[in-house]
């Protein structure tokens, strides 16, 4: 692949005086890994506010599904804007809110016989899920997967971990959630190899945790990312969902697929958990779903969301302009975007699985659709994590004008908006490319 000279190699003045008065007044907390000053975008490209272009790679953590400000999603947002901006679905009724929830219960898996009950966010979404799933079964316990990212408010992080940097010094959390191996082949916390293991990871849920630890009629709901995202962009095996949902079946316990990164459209299907088959009890839904406009949903079959008025509700959950924003965007997923996201996202693939064989810092590449994950490792026959250089190369990449996030223990992201095509896949992997040869012709001579 061609070479790139370098974009930019410091920031420039407003970014630099920006960051000063971030840097004083912002939350610590927050984890950039490098300092881009978004100042507008359109489509896959954002501009920094001293004027460069960069290839976002990230749609703002799997967000803006359908490019930066595409001019659909902004006409309905300004046409809902001056209508009203909110009245709070929690006590009064619009067409915005009711609309969307009849759409989100025909393109969700299963009958359309469900019901949405509607939030700001992801983590919000999936403390309804925790709640509902208590409620509808009258039990206690929940059953989350390690390496898993729910969200980081309380009920939702008591479910996470992805890293513990996250959870340290919150507890005590939710009691009750019991954390159990994911579907993870490359990195079996067993040992064992696929398919001789005849997926042990979910075996051991029924085999260990409900003989020694917690009878199945007390555990309310099992939570599980169809892919894991945070936590390193990790597909499980083809029995692994399915055996799940049998297990969870079996006794009476909630399947809630959180489709919050993996949903809406982003794999190339609608939602991740089709490739599997698999309907799941309970889905949640946020980031992608308004092309970045705030809005979170919890969507369940009408049986099981029987809750009573005042169970639970937000005064700015289903904000009519993000139904608004969601409304237009499911119109461009369905008409094209999400066979897009799948013709990508096999596009990219075919370019980048040989990188797994030219380049010794590469180790497993993986993916559905426009949601691909590649691991970084010190040296391909040991395997062994490489999180500095991971570090290293996300930011090399942005000073070559390319957006990309990190991910799990030692991967880093590939999240476009699902837009894209051929010109921005070049683009991104021949600077991709650049950067890891850089990167490994540096260490070599050492
Ligand atoms: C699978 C999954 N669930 C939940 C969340 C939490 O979403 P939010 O950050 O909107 O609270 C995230 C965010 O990254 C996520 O990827």
């Amino acid at each position: 692949m061609k070479s790139r000279k370098l974009g930019i190699s410091r920031i420039g003045k407003n970014a630099r005086r920006l960051l000063g008065i971030d840097k004083k007044y912002i939350s610590p907390s927050y984890t950039r890994a490098y300092p881009f000053f978004m100042s507008r975008g359109k489509g896959a490209y954002v501009w920094d506010v001293d004027g460069n272009r960069f290839l976002d790679f990230t749609s703002g953590i799997a967000v803006t599904s359908t490019g930066h400000s595409h001019p659909r999603v902004v006409k309905a947002i300004e046409r809902q804007a001056r209508k009203f901006l909110h009245m709070s679905g929690s006590d009064f009724y619009y067409d915005t809110e009711i609309l969307l929830a009849e759409k989100l219960a025909s393109i969700t898996p299963g009958s359309k016989d469900k019901k949405v009950f509607f939030c700001n966010s992801g983590a919000e979404a999936v403390e309804a899920a925790m709640k509902l799933a208590r409620y509808w079964t009258r039990r206690q316990y929940f059953i989350a997967f390690l390496g898993s990212f729910h969200g980081r408010t309380l009920g939702a992080l008591s479910l996470t971990s992805s890293k513990y940097v996250q959870r340290s010094r919150f507890a005590p959390l939710t009691p009750g959630v019991i954390h159990v191996a994911y579907g993870d082949c490359h990195h079996c916390t067993y040992g064992l190899s696929y398919p001789q293991c005849d997926i042990a990871c979910v075996s051991y849920i029924e085999d260990v945790i409900f003989r020694r630890y917690v009878a199945p009629e007390e555990v309310a709901a099992i939570f599980v990312e169809p892919i894991l995202g945070e936590g390193g962009y990790i597909v499980p095996p083809r029995e692994f969902h399915p055996r799940l949902k049998t297990l969870a079946s079996k006794y009476g316990i909630l399947f809630v697929a959180d489709e919050i990164q993996s949903g809406m459209g982003r794999t190339g299907k609608m939602f991740a958990i089709e490739h599997w088959g698999v309907v799941p009890d309970v889905l949640t839904i946020a980031k992608g779903v308004a092309s970045g406009m705030p809005l979170g949903a919890t969507v369940a079959p009408s049986k099981i969301m029987n809750w009573k008025p005042g169970s639970h509700g937000s005064t700015f959950g289903g904000n009519p302009v993000s139904c608004a924003a969601a409304l237009e965007t499911i119109d461009l997923l369905e008409k094209g975007l999400v066979k897009n996201a799948a013709k990508m996202g096999d596009y990219i693939m075919k370019k980048l699985k040989p990188f797994e064989e030219k380049y010794r810092h590469i180790g497993r590449i993986g993916g559905l659709g426009l949601m691909i994950g590649i691991e970084i490792v010190r040296d391909k026959k040991s395997g062994k994590p490489a999180p500095e250089l991971r570090d290293r190369i996300v930011e090399a990449c942005f000073w070559k004008g390319l957006l990309i996030l990190p991910c799990g223990p030692t991967s880093l992201r590939f999240v476009p908006p699902l837009v894209i095509g051929r010109h921005e896949a070049d683009e991104a992997l021949n600077i991709f490319e650049d950067v890891v040869r850089e990167v490994e012709s540096r260490r070599h001579r050492r």
